[in-house]
Parts: C-alpha cells; sequence; structure tokens
C-alpha cells in the first residue's frame, strides 16, 4: 500500500507545481486561514485517487471535512501543507497522506514537490527519504540542538502566550529554532533527523497524521502536546528524537515557567 501513497502524493504534487505556475486564487476561510485553488485541486484529485487504492475507506481531507470523523478505516490528508507560504511563492510545502485504521497510522507519505522528497513509512517496516531508510537524531542535549515549531493562523493572547513562553525558553538554551510553516515537513524533518524535535500546540489531524507514524518509524517519539499518548483526535503534538525527547517535553508541559530552570 505504502508504495502506492506515495505515488498518489507524487502526482498531488505535481498539481501543486502545475498551479504554482499560474494565477494562484486565494480565499480565506473562518480563522483567517487561506485557500488556494491547489489545495482544492488536490483534494479533489486525492479523493478519487486514494478511493482507488482502498475503496472500502473514509475520506478526512482539510478542504471537505465536516467536522465528523468517517468510520474507520479513514484516509486522512492535508492536500497542501504550507499554503500560506504557497500562496507567497515560498516553497514550502507538502502533501500529506496517511491511513488510519481505527486505532493507529498503517502507512504515511509526506511529499515536498519542490525538493522531489518522499517521506514515507508503513508501520513495523522503518521509515524512509525516497529510497534510503531515515532516523531521528540521538541527541540528549538541549544545546545541540535545533528545534522546530509553529503558531495558530488566528494568533490571539489566549492562544500565543503559552508557545511564546516555550519559545522564549528554547531560544536561550538550543542552537536555533527554525517556523518552516509546514508542520508535516516539521515533522518529516525530525523522522530524517534535519530537526532535532518539533513542538506545536494548535494543530489538526491531516497536519499530524502521516508525519506521527513516520517520525516513530524512524526510531523518534512523539506525543500530545501535553505529553499524553498521541491520537487521531489529539490537537497538538510534541515529535523528537527518543533521547531529548523527556527534556522537551519537561519544559513544554510545565505551566510554571520560573520551574523551567530545572529542565
Ligand atoms: C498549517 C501549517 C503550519 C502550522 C499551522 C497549520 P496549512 O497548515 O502546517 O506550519 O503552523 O498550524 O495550520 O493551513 O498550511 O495546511
Ligand atoms: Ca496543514
Ligand atoms: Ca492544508
Amino acid at each position: 500500500m505504502i508504495v502506492e501513497i506515495e505515488r498518489a502524493a507524487r502526482e498531488a504534487g505535481a498539481i501543486l507545481l502545475e498551479n504554482a505556475l499560474t494565477d494562484i486564487q486565494v480565499s480565506f476561510k473562518e480563522n483567517h486561514e487561506l485557500v488556494t485553488t491547489a489545495d482544492l485541486a488536490s483534494e479533489k484529485f486525492l479523493k478519487i485517487r486514494l478511493a482507488e487504492i482502498e475503496p472500502s475507506a473514509g475520506f478526512l481531507g482539510e478542504e471537505s471535512w465536516n467536522g465528523e470523523y468517517p468510520d474507520p478505516p479513514f484516509w486522512v490528508v492535508d492536500p497542501l501543507d504550507g499554503t500560506n507560504n504557497f500562496a507567497h511563492g515560498y516553497p514550502v510545502f507538502a502533501v500529506s497522506i496517511a491511513f488510519w485504521n481505527g486505532s493507529s497510522i498503517e502507512a504515511g507519505c509526506i511529499y515536498d514537490p519542490t525538493r522531489n522528497e518522499a517521506f514515507s513509512a508503513a508501520a513495523g517496516k522503518g521509515a524512509r527519504l525516497n529510497d534510503s531508510s531515515i532516523s531521528t537524531t540521538d541527541t540528549d542535549r538541549l544545546g545541540d540542538c535545533i528545534l522546530a515549531t509553529g503558531f495558530p493562523y488566528h494568533r490571539k493572547p489566549s492562544n500565543l502566550g503559552v508557545n511564546l513562553e516555550i519559545l522564549k525558553y528554547f531560544l536561550g538554551r538550543v542552537q536555533g529554532i527554525r517556523r518552516s510553516g509546514s508542520a508535516a515537513l516539521d515533522l518529516a524533518y525530525v523522522a530524517a533527523g534535519r530537526l532535532d524535535g518539533f513542538w506545536e500546540e494548535h494543530l489538526k489531524p491531516w497536519d499530524m497524521a502521516a508525519g506521527a507514524l513516520i517520525v516513530r518509524e524512524a526510531g523518534g517519539e512523539i506525543s500530545s502536546f501535553t505529553g499524553g499518548e498521541w491520537d487521531i483526535s489529539s490537537t497538538g503534538m510534541v515529535a523528537s528524537g527518543k533521547s531529548i525527547y523527556p527534556k522537551i517535553q519537561a519544559c513544554i508541559r510545565t505551566p510554571d515557567l520560573s520551574l523551567h530552570r530545572t529542565c
């Protein structure tokens, strides 16, 4: 199945690149979220294409979601992760496809069409970047880390404050912080060892599903934002190499930031 998923992700990626060369139409959803003609074209294509791979599976795609989870198994699809980047001609975006069987992600692929990089995993089979296997880093020192994070579209004190405090904390202690604008690629880069860790408080299933499996299969650790077991209904995520995970999570989940001195 993973070979077919990767093929579908590559085909959807080609649609994004074709659209990038045209006059992209941008409109706004609720919460200041952008949507472009490319998001819609990619999702329309994937709904049909993935049904050919597994006709009995439901479909949970960002652009057509009605707020209800389909009966499992179902596909979890972000047809264009990094829409804001895409709309500005900033070449950091991806297609993300995962297959959820009702209790876990069985297979997933994140495809970056600008670099022709497909990050993929099938449960129990390890993680790959194109034809090579990949693994998370094994550092256990925050001072050796590059971390990434993201911010929700609708930024207000109630959903921003905690992350700004966390950001301030890490900024003084790690080698670098990145904010790519594509949570799916952030997770793929954790899996590939290009980043040591990632956290984001407000995410949707399609941002995380494929990356959750790929990071785990690359030997990393994932959890919900607050440290519980990650699940398709989780609203955020922490992901990193196994050795650094306890230090990252300890700092994120401590609400009293003065306690961060002990992290
Ligand atoms: C967004 C990106 C971004 C993250 C946002 C997501 P979209 O997804 O993944 O990195 O910070 O929270 O909504 O809207 O580009 O598919
Ligand atoms: Ca997304
Ligand atoms: Ca999207």
